[in-house]
């Protein structure tokens, strides 16, 4: 396993629409390893591929909670209800806070990193971050989404 850099504000390859996976080789299995690590050092909720300047539909979040790390090759949002809003964060976007409205409940079906497919369901932050990384893939970055961004002051007191 190693490290990626992660690409920061400012990089066009945050703005460009991912492609399918194809090949669930060792390649793709290397790719998730090292966003797995890159994720856990920089201790965040998820990581999409892209974030890695690798324009593939991969993701991966981990919550903390029971599920620990789920792995999504090739997502989709199938199903949505339900709204929540709240302060949201990017690892590419350090110290920047915006207050973002996402679903409550999402279903997602995405295939693992074997090309077998699955249906998972989130909640909450859960919820929040399929969306966010989701996102990613498709070029669309939380700041876009922000109904505002959170002032030095306010993210103080987060
Ligand atoms: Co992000």
């Amino acid at each position: 396993m190693a490290l990626r850099d992660i690409v920061q504000d400012g990089d066009k390859i945050l703005t460009k629409v991912c492609r399918p996976v194809e090949k669930f080789d060792a390649k793709l299995a290397t790719l998730l390893d090292d966003m797995a690590e890159t994720l856990k050092l920089a201790e965040g909720v998820g990581l999409a591929a892209p974030q890695v300047g690798i324009l593939r539909r991969v993701c991966i979040v981990d919550v903390g909670d029971e599920s620990g790390l789920i792995e999504l090759v090739n997502p989709e949002i199938i199903d949505r209800s339900g709204k929540q809003c709240g302060a949201e964060g990017c690892l590419s976007f350090p110290n920047q806070y915006g207050i973002v409205e996402r679903p409550m409940f999402v279903t997602v079906k995405a295939q693992d990193r074997n090309g077998k497919e699955f249906t998972i369901k989130g909640e909450a932050l859960k919820a929040r971050a399929f969306c966010h990384e989701i996102d990613h893939l498709n070029g669309v970055v939380f700041k876009e989404r922000a109904e505002r961004m959170l002032s030095p002051d306010e993210i103080e007191t987060t």
